[in-house]
């Protein structure tokens, strides 16, 4: 079972079955779609597939997805987590984020995502997670730049970042 994280303005819940209307919905915006999800708008049985798949594959490794809900009014502001890069058998992860358009501009992401990151060198026994966009997603290149991402490659319209396991921080025996 995956933890609730806190941080100053945000509660982090793993998201469950109950939630993939409200990721639907969120994942279906205009605004999130189209980077995410290559514009498309994906199914309720596509998001139902990637809520399953993402919590099936990453909880016995400790990662997951979580809902980005304020502390303040308890609005799910967006969701971020972790899962396996599509060549599973590599055992790479990445960070995944996104916010509903009206929570963008007041530093949320990249809130919620260092608080992932915290989990993820503090539970798990992951040393690397990387993060992929493609390139003209500014916006989303940015988090990455604040969470302290190096750029790792570009190719084929795709900029991969990555971070190692800050020195110091034991991994977790999880897996
Ligand atoms: C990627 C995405 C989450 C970035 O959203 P964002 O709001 O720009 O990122 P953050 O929440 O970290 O906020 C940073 C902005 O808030 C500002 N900000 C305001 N108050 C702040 C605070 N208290 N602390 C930090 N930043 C603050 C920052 O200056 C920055 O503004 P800028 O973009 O004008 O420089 C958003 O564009 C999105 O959901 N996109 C669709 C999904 C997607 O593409 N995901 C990436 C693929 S994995």
């Amino acid at each position: 079972m995956l933890p609730a994280l806190t941080t100053p303005r945000l509660l982090l819940r793993p998201w469950t079955e109950a939630d993939i209307d409200v990721l639907h919905h969120l994942w279906t915006d205009v605004g999130v779609r189209r980077f995410l999800w290559e514009n498309t708008v994906i199914t309720h049985g596509r998001a139902a597939e990637a809520v399953r798949s993402m919590t099936g594959d990453g909880a016995p490794h400790g990662i997951g997805g979580w809902l980005i809900d304020l502390r303040e009014s308890a609005a799910t502001a967006g969701f971020a987590g972790f899962r396996f890069m599509p060549d599973r058998s590599a055992g790479e992860i990445e960070l995944l984020y996104g916010l509903d358009p009206r929570f963008w501009g007041r530093g949320l992401a990249t809130e919620a995502s260092r608080a992932l990151l915290r989990h993820l060198w503090r539970a798990t026994s992951f040393n690397r997670v990387y993060a992929r966009t493609d390139m003209p997603n500014a916006k989303s290149i940015e988090v990455m730049r604040r969470l302290g991402m190096k750029k790792e490659s570009a190719a084929d319209g795709m900029v991969v970042y990555a971070l190692d396991r800050p020195p110091g921080h034991r991994p977790a025996r999880v897996c």
